[in-house]
């Protein structure tokens, strides 16, 4: 693969939507939590293919605040499903030299879910090769709020609300924002995920279903992302003279 982000030419964060495991599920005559199961295998290959690619912090989005409007049924099985994969792969992510944690408010989860996030995230705390983020029951609206709210608790006054202090303190506090977004399954929406942290992010979509998406797909979505100027609010000329 092309990338390697100490290069400075692929991206460093990658945030990812993986939409579609129901259709790719529909499509097969298959009951919807196939699509699902079938998805955590492309999780999989993607966490093995970032890691080859260099990128340093791969985020998920693997279960929206929003999410909870589905059918009752589908949402204890993907719970249960991403509950049960945590579980299952946490030693193998440790083993792979991979740092978890998790984005969202864990609060309306068992207790037993927050230990065990706890424990797998202060099990590989230390763990250098890549940082990837999970956001389960997350929002980007709540995020805010949420480190808002924490600001106001903690005596902060409105001088010292700033970009930086909300930065800070949201749950991706200490991690830069993402370079490359993506998004499967055809729908060109951001759906309340990381929305401060995607103010300058490139937004690359595609139509291939979150199931489908292999080595090949990810190749080509940096691709794209390498062809992209990263302006920042400057112009084209500023960027080509290097000014910052
Ligand atoms: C969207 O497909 C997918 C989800 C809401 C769940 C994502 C979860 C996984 C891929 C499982 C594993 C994740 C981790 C991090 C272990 P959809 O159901 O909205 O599909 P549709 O748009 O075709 O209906």
């Amino acid at each position: 693969m092309v990338v390697a982000s100490s290069t400075g030419t692929g991206p460093n964060h990658v945030a990812v939507i993986m939409d579609g495991n129901g259709r790719w599920a529909k499509h097969r005559g298959l009951k919807r939590s196939e699509g699902h199961k079938k998805g955590v295998v492309a999780v999989r290959e993607l966490i093995k293919n970032a890691v080859d690619a260099g990128i340093s912090q791969l985020s998920l989005f693997a279960f929206s605040s929003e999410n909870w409007r589905r059918p009752a049924l589908e949402v204890r099985l993907l719970i249960q499903l991403l509950n049960n994969t945590l579980e299952n792969e946490v030693d193998d992510l440790h083993q792979n030299g991979i740092r978890l944690k998790i984005l969202g408010d864990l609060e309306r989860f068992d207790s037993r879910v927050e230990a065990m996030v706890r424990n797998a995230e202060s099990l590989t705390a230390d763990n250098q090769v890549m940082n990837l983020n999970i956001a389960i029951n997350y929002g980007g609206r709540w995020d805010i709020v949420n480190t808002i709210q924490k600001m106001v608790a903690g005596g902060c006054s409105s001088d010292e609300i700033s970009e930086e202090a909300i930065s800070h303190s949201l749950s991706t506090g200490g991690i830069p924002d993402p370079d490359l977004f993506i998004r499967t399954g055809g729908e060109h929406r951001i759906s309340n995920f990381l929305i401060w942290q995607l103010a300058y992010t490139e937004l690359f979509f595609t139509d291939t279903l979150w199931p489908d998406f292999g080595k090949g797909d990810l190749e080509a979505a940096l691709q794209w992302y390498m062809g992209r100027e990263r302006r920042f609010g400057r112009t084209s000329e500023q960027v080509v003279k290097g000014e910052h």
